[in-house]
Formats: structure tokens, C-alpha cells, sequence
């Protein structure tokens, strides 16, 4: 089995992103092949300065080796780093109606709020497909957000088959239930856009200044409370082993306890449970070199696949006869 994924390098990663894709990305990167990428032509739809979506790409290196992707178990790339894949993104463009891209729901959410879209964003599903089928990827894991995207892809690669025969994998989308919509400070989805993150690599004043931002509500002390409704307990449910959990859960059943408490049990959780990873940031930061290294060789495997999977590809439909 293959996997695949992608993020994009628009800012400092959060909790939303940890447990809605990362941690997948480092529990399947065992399995026969694992492909990771930092989607920089992705981002540059979003970002227009060119030191910052450097800087970016660079540093989601570095938060992605530090939260345990490992280079000897998996491949991780610079998306850019693969030409092959904007090549087939041509490809399916072709084959791709103006209807389908037109439901997606980046696009549809600018063009609803009126804001000016491009062809980068209109398009960006078309490039997403490319960046799967290009590894022949079985399995991609993602939040749910990115499930439609994968539908898209699927969509795509079977009118090209059905026109030019079995050229591409079909993929699935892998979505973690549990975590696939983590709520950010104001209690909606945890999200850049939203500005209610709280970031993984934050120093720990800030990120417990975060954390005792989240929006409650204003029920007394007293009164017990059922846990599974509550947003605090189920960012604390991210961090916490079963047994602290379940304490946890017994604790809102009885009632009793302020959200003041809970909020920094939550900080503390999430202080540790991201401990080591800072530890390890902060030793790869000391070697820039290495990650430039690590990033090489990670394109180098991943051309050599997408070359293989681009000329399937032109020599179905015609080109390069
Ligand atoms: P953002 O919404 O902050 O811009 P991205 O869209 O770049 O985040 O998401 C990167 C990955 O993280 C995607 O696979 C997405 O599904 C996942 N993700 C983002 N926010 C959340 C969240 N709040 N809960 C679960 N997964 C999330
Ligand atoms: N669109 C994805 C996101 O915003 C990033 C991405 C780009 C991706 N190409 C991909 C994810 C291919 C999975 C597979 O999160």
C-alpha cells in the first residue's frame, strides 16, 4: 500500500493540524511506502511574498521531522521539487469540467463572499489530483475538509481511464473520526483563517495564554456537566491517555470544578505531549544543511516514481509516441 499526503506551508502548524493530519502521517509511515509533501505551489495562492513561503516551506520541514516523520521510513519532498506533477496536472485539466471545480468548496466560499478568486484557486483541486495520482497513492490521509478534494481526484482519474484506459491508481481518502474537526479558541473549527489556533511549536506562556482564551459557557461551578458536549474535554481527550480521560469525564459528571482548572490541566497536557518534539525542533533548527539534505533526496525518490507515472500517462493519450 501506498500513502500520500500534503500540507501546506501558509503558517505555523496547530493542534487542529497535528491531530487532524500529521499524526496519521507519522502512525502510516510504516507501511510499504509513505510519500509526504510541503504543497508550496498550493500556497502560493494564498501567499504573495516570496520570503515568506520560503521561510514557510522551510520551517514545515522542520515541524514535520520534529514531530516524528522520519527520512529513513518515509519520503518527504518539497512539491515544487517535481515538475513531472504540474506536467500531469495539464493533463487532467483537460478532462476537467468547469462544473466540478466550480462545487469545490474553496473557491465557492471566496466567490460566495465576493472576494476576486484567480484560476490558481479555481484550479487547485486539479493540481491536488496530480499530486495523488502522480505516486500511484492508495491511501491519502487528511482532515476532513480535504475530502472533497479526494473525491475530485477519484472523479478525475476515472474519466481519464475511462478515455485512455487504466492509467492511474484510484485512491482513498483516510480521514482519523476522532479528530477530524478540532475546534480552535472561539469553539469553531480550529483553522489559519479563523485566527483561533493554537500553535504546536508556541512558546508555553503563549500557548497557555491560548488556552485560556477558549470560549465557555457560563453554567455554575456546581452544576455537573456532560463531558462529550463540552470543547474542553474533547482538546483535552487529544493529549490525555484513556485513564486521565476517563478521570476526566467523571470529574464533569459530578460538577464542582471551574473551566479555569480544566483550561490549565489542558495546557499542562498539551506542554508535555509536545515536549519532545520542541526538544528535536530545536536540535534540527541547529542543522539547517541536514534538512536541505533530507529534502533532496526525498525529490529525487519522488521524481523518479512521478517520471514513471507522467509517461504512463502521455503515452496513453498521445503525446510522446
Ligand atoms: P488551516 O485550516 O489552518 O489553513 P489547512 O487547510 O492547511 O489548515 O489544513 C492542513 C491539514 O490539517 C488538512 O489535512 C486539514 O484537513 C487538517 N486540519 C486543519 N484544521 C483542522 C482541524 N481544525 N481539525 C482537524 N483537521 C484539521
Ligand atoms: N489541499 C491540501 C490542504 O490544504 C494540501 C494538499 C495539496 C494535499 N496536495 C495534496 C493533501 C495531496 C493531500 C494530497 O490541506
Amino acid at each position: 500500500m501506498r500513502v500520500l499526503s500534503g500540507i501546506q506551508p501558509t503558517g505555523r502548524f496547530h493542534w487542529g493540524n497535528y491531530f487532524g493530519a500529521i499524526r496519521q502521517y507519522i502512525d502510516l509511515q510504516d507501511e510499504d511506502e509513505a510519500y509526504y509533501f510541503i504543497a508550496n505551489l498550493h500556497a502560493l495562492t494564498t501567499i504573495r511574498d516570496s520570503e515568506e513561503l520560503a521561510r514557510n516551506t522551510f520551517d514545515a520541514a522542520l515541524d514535520l521531522l520534529a514531530l516524528g516523520l522520519d527520512p529513513e521510513r518515509a519520503i518527504l519532498f518539497v512539491q515544487s521539487d517535481v515538475p513531472e506533477v504540474s506536467e500531469l496536472t495539464w493533463l487532467l485539466m483537460t478532462g476537467a469540467p468547469m462544473g466540478l471545480l466550480e462545487r469545490c468548496h474553496a473557491y465557492k466560499e471566496k466567490k460566495a463572499k465576493g472576494v476576486a478568486s484567480d484560476l490558481g484557486l479555481f484550479t487547485y483541486p486539479v493540481l491536488m489530483a496530480a499530486d495523488i495520482l502522480a505516486y500511484d497513492s492508495d491511501v491519502v490521509p487528511v482532515g476532513q475538509d480535504q475530502v472533497q478534494h479526494i473525491e475530485v481526484c477519484r472523479d478525475l482519474a476515472g474519466s481519464f481511464n475511462h478515455q485512455f484506459g487504466e492509467v492511474f491508481v484510484m485512491p482513498k481518502a483516510k480521514v482519523l473520526e476522532a479528530s477530524a474537526k478540532v475546534t480552535g479558541t472561539d469553539g469553531e473549527k480550529m483553522s489559519k483563517s479563523y485566527n483561533n489556533t493554537i500553535e504546536i511549536f508556541e512558546n508555553a506562556k503563549a500557548m497557555r495564554k491560548q488556552v485560556m482564551r477558549i470560549t465557555t459557557d457560563s453554567r455554575p461551578m456546581e452544576e455537573p456537566k456532560d463531558p462529550e458536549e463540552c470543547q474542553l474535554y474533547q482538546l483535552y481527550s487529544l493529549f490525555a491517555e484513556e485513564t486521565d480521560r476517563l478521570e476526566m469525564a467523571a470529574k464533569y459528571r459530578a460538577g464542582g470544578f471551574g473551566y479555569g482548572e480544566i483550561k490549565k490541566t489542558i495546557a499542562n497536557a498539551a506542554e508535555s505531549y509536545f515536549c519532545e518534539a520542541n526538544e528535536k525542533r530545536a536540535d534540527l533548527a541547529a542543522h539547517p544543511d541536514r534538512i536541505r539534505e533530507i529534502l533532496a533526496d526525498g525529490a529525487k525518490r519522488a521524481r523518479g516514481k512521478a517520471r514513471e507515472v507522467l509517461e504512463r500517462a502521455q503515452d496513453a493519450c498521445g503525446i510522446k509516441r
